[in-house]
């Protein structure tokens, strides 16, 4: 007895010690450059358009709104942890000269694929950070020569070859299209959405970049936001609570976008194209959420109104206003680790680990890479 739970102690220590240094093998980048929205906006939204978060927001780790629409962490994070490098500064930042050195994030929270309309909350849709990346790495060349002082700050010129290429980008594509279009019109609109984003990988491909790491995107109709507009009516819902239509549309977005990835595999070979399938992460947490921690799949953390979506259009997570003659102000659940939504819109940082947990399996990836993986990264999953 004594002997084998010895064993069991000298395993579960050679699991901790081996997990940090296996886990940043595979992804041996010098530098992350990511693109999107507020999947993967860490602080672009504020900073471009002058915008606050307000507590709440970024209790969980930061400790204080981070220019994320969450709680703590982004996927990106974690992901940037897991190759060991520092989480990205948003490029609209440009306070106290922040290190771009191992990257740049380009998303914006609210972005587009498509070009922004006239009112629209981010005007910086795809197409602008591609040309915002341009810009930033033609600054870089152009600082490059100079060296010593910025050198703390930029990249140096073979990081844009060598780097990684992220993009979490087309919810609100998809799931903004709801609201002023039919279902069909939505379906139709899909094509000229992915054929802005092949444009896109394109020009960053003239431009030098190898290698793409591209997010499908998650189950929308799941998401509070798109429930309490869309859903008031149960026939609309499948089992799970979340719109039809919107599962439908995350889907057929999904499908081609997953054929673009092939294309671009095929049409580049001297690059590596990873499509990362983002919703059967997500689904496999709300229709399985007990099985991984969780008790409430759909409900949002941060929110007015109370079951069975505590979510309320009116007013964002930690807003204070004046509702029907009554002052409301919109505070986070009690342990937001129950929960997999924030704030009906987003995730809780709880669930953008376990999302980036899997992620790192390697088995949600095409190519997979979990055969390159140290068995014992494997095994913690
Ligand atoms: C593609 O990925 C492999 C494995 O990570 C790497 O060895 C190779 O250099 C990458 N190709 C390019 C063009 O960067
Ligand atoms: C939930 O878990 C079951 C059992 O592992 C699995 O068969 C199913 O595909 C999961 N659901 C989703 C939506 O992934
Ligand atoms: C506010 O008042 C309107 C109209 O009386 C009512 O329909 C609505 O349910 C009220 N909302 C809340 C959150 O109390
Ligand atoms: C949150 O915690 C407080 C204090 O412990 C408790 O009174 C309240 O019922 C809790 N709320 C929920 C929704 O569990």
């Amino acid at each position: 007895m004594a002997s084998k739970s010895s064993t069991l102690q000298n395993f579960t220590l050679l699991f901790l010690i081996c997990i940090p240094f296996s886990s940043s093998i595979d992804f041996n980048y010098p530098a992350v450059f990511n693109f999107g929205d507020s999947n993967s906006d860490t602080g672009g939204l504020v900073a471009g358009v002058g915008d606050t978060l307000l507590p709440p927001n970024g209790q969980t780790y930061f400790k204080k709104p981070s220019g994320r629409f969450c709680d703590g962490r982004l996927i990106i994070d974690f992901l940037m942890d897991a190759m060991d490098l520092p989480y990205l500064n948003p490029y609209l930042d440009s306070i106290d000269a922040p290190s771009f050195k191992k990257g740049c994030d380009f998303a914006v929270a609210a972005s587009t694929i498509l070009p922004a309309t006239a009112n629209a909350v981010s005007p910086f849709s795809f197409g602008i950070q591609v040309a915002q990346f341009i810009r930033f790495k033609n600054r870089v060349l152009d600082l490059q020569p100079k060296g010593r002082k910025s050198d703390k700050y930029i990249p140096t010129v073979e990081v844009f070859q060598k780097g990684l290429y992220t993009f979490d980008i087309g919810q609100n594509d998809v799931a903004g299209a709801f609201y002023s279009k039919t279902y069909d019109q939505v379906i139709a609109s899909i094509p000229t959405i992915l054929a802005e984003f092949e444009a896109g990988i394109e020009t960053l491909y003239d431009e030098g970049a190898r290698n793409f790491w591209i997010h499908n995107t998650g189950p929308l109709g799941c998401l509070a936001q798109n429930i309490a507009k869309f859903g008031a009516d149960p026939s609309k819902l499948d089992e799970l609570g979340c719109v039809i239509t919107h599962i439908q549309a995350s889907k057929l977005f999904n499908l081609q976008l997953y054929a673009l990835c092939k294309k671009l595999q095929g049409q580049y070979s001297d690059a590596n194209v990873t499509h990362v399938d983002i919703f059967s992460i997500k689904s496999n947490l709300i229709a399985n959420y007990s099985k991984y921690g969780f008790e409430q799949p759909i409900m949002a953390c941060c929110g007015n109104g109370g079951p069975p979506l505590n979510y309320d259009s009116r007013i964002t997570c930690g807003q204070t206003k004046v509702l029907n003659g009554t002052s409301v102000t919109v505070k986070a659940c009690n342990d937001s680790t129950e929960y997999v939504n924030w704030d009906g819109i987003h995730y809780t940082e709880a669930a953008n680990h376990f999302v980036a947990s899997q992620i790192l399996t390697g088995k949600y990836s095409d190519p997979p890479f979990a055969d390159q993986m140290p068995f014992l990264l494997k095994l913690k999953f």
